[in-house]
């Protein structure tokens, strides 16, 4: 793979890195690793890339990798840098024929997201975002109880996301990754509803299956000064009649990454978070609440397949990663073996998750500053 990137100067790179070289499927040989050339070459030659194939701008990478011979060059690049820098190195890579790995939210606004999603179409090329929670195993157990129906009809998703980190002024301080997330020209038309909103609007909809069709949004701007929101909570209602709450801050002070899901159904309901990932609860209306564990011999298909440690062995962030790059590179394998990918393969983000989450940013932008509240879910 190559990297557009995540260079010394950055932060989910280096994540990137820990995930896809957890199995031994991917091997990173060529990277445009940052903006600035010095710490492209820099952060090339500290991951011993091969001197030729360090590159200092995504554009050269990508005409370059294409000029080699097929069992040289590049399968795909991963595309690690602010939300303003993904969409044209991603069509780019797609037109070349490379595949994609992609940080969320997908692109800078719903119409780049539509293009892209038509492009991947066009060229039959895969194309993974990362939505990291989606690849914990206790999340993936969560879905398919969900919708096996066990629980009956779905009623009620409390969805949530507080951090702290935006609690002061950040960006003043020229902090890089607060100053292009609180930037409209560089983050997209919102903040903490685009950086962090996304995952729990995709997390909602991952495990329970439905899909968001109207929206009432109250965004706020607590920290003065601040260009874009950086707190605020969504009414949702979904296809099938369910309702929930959103909630995604960057202001909780004192919070760290506390991503909680609770889905109420008929007979009971389930509840999830990322600061105690290996523990699913499962609550009944009439039995007590059953405690599940990941790597146990008890969990579901789509749970054990990304399970990688015996139970009590904790599994975490890096982990949830590599089960994203894993199943990408166990799909692009089969596909260039001419196999066809396990379904537990293909259960990985992709453009139509994109495409949902521009949306969901774009209506929750609308909502937010308009008097009439409720509005219809647009895609
Ligand atoms: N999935 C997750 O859980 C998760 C977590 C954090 C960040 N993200 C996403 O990852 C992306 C990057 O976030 P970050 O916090 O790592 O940002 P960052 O500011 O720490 O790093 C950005 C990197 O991109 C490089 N860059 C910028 N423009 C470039 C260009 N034209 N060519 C090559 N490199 C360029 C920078 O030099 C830097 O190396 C964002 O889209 C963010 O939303 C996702």
């Amino acid at each position: 793979m190559g990297m557009i990137g995540g260079g010394k100067d950055a932060f989910i790179g280096a994540v990137h890195r820990l995930a896809f070289n957890m199995d031994g499927q991917i091997e990173l040989v060529a990277g445009a690793l940052s903006i600035n050339p010095e710490v492209a070459v820099e952060s090339g030659r500290n991951l011993f890339l091969d001197e030729s194939r360090i590159y200092t701008d995504y554009k050269t990478m990508l005409d370059k990798e294409a000029a080699m011979p097929a069992e040289k060059r590049i399968d795909f690049v991963s595309i690690v840098t602010p939300n303003f820098v993904h969409f044209e190195p991603a069509m780019m890579a797609l037109e070349k024929g490379f595949h994609v790995v992609i940080e969320k939210p997908i692109t800078f606004n719903l119409e780049q997201a539509r293009q892209l999603k038509a492009k991947v179409e066009e060229t039959g090329l895969e194309l993974l975002l990362c939505h990291t929670y989606t690849g914990y195993p206790m999340v993936k157990q969560a879905k398919q109880l969900l919708q096996s129906g066990a629980l009956g009809k779905i009623r009620k998703v409390y969805v949530e996301y507080p951090q702290g980190w935006l609690s002061t002024f950040l960006e003043g301080t020229g902090q890089a990754q607060a100053s292009w997330r609180t930037d409209p020209k560089r983050s997209g038309k919102a903040g903490s509803m685009g950086d962090i909103g996304t995952h729990a609007f995709n997390l909602a909809e991952y495990v329970t299956g439905l899909q968001v069709v109207k929206i009432c949004a109250d965004l706020n701007t607590i920290v003065p000064g601040r260009m874009l929101d950086d707190d605020g909570a969504v009414l949702l209602n979904f296809n099938t009649g369910a309702s929930g709450v959103l909630m995604a801050t960057q202001v909780a002070a004192g919070e760290e990454n506390n991503v909680k899901i609770r889905v109420y159904c008929e007979k009971g309901g389930i509840e999830w978070k990322q600061e105690d990932a290996n523990t699913l609860l499962v609550k009944w209306l009439d039995k007590p609440v059953e405690i599940y564990r990941a790597g146990t011999g008890y969990l579901n298909s789509l749970a054990s397949h990304n399970c990688r440690t015996p139970a009590g062995h904790p599994e975490g962030y890096l982990e949830a990663f590599a089960n994203l790059y894993r199943n990408f590179a166990l799909t692009l394998n089969a596909k260039i073996s001419r196999e066809q990918p396990k379904e537990e393969w293909l259960d990985f983000p992709s453009t139509e998750e994109g495409v949902r989450g521009m949306a969901f940013i774009e209506n929750v932008v609308k909502s937010g500053q308009s008097d009439h509240k409720w509005i219809s879910f647009e895609v």
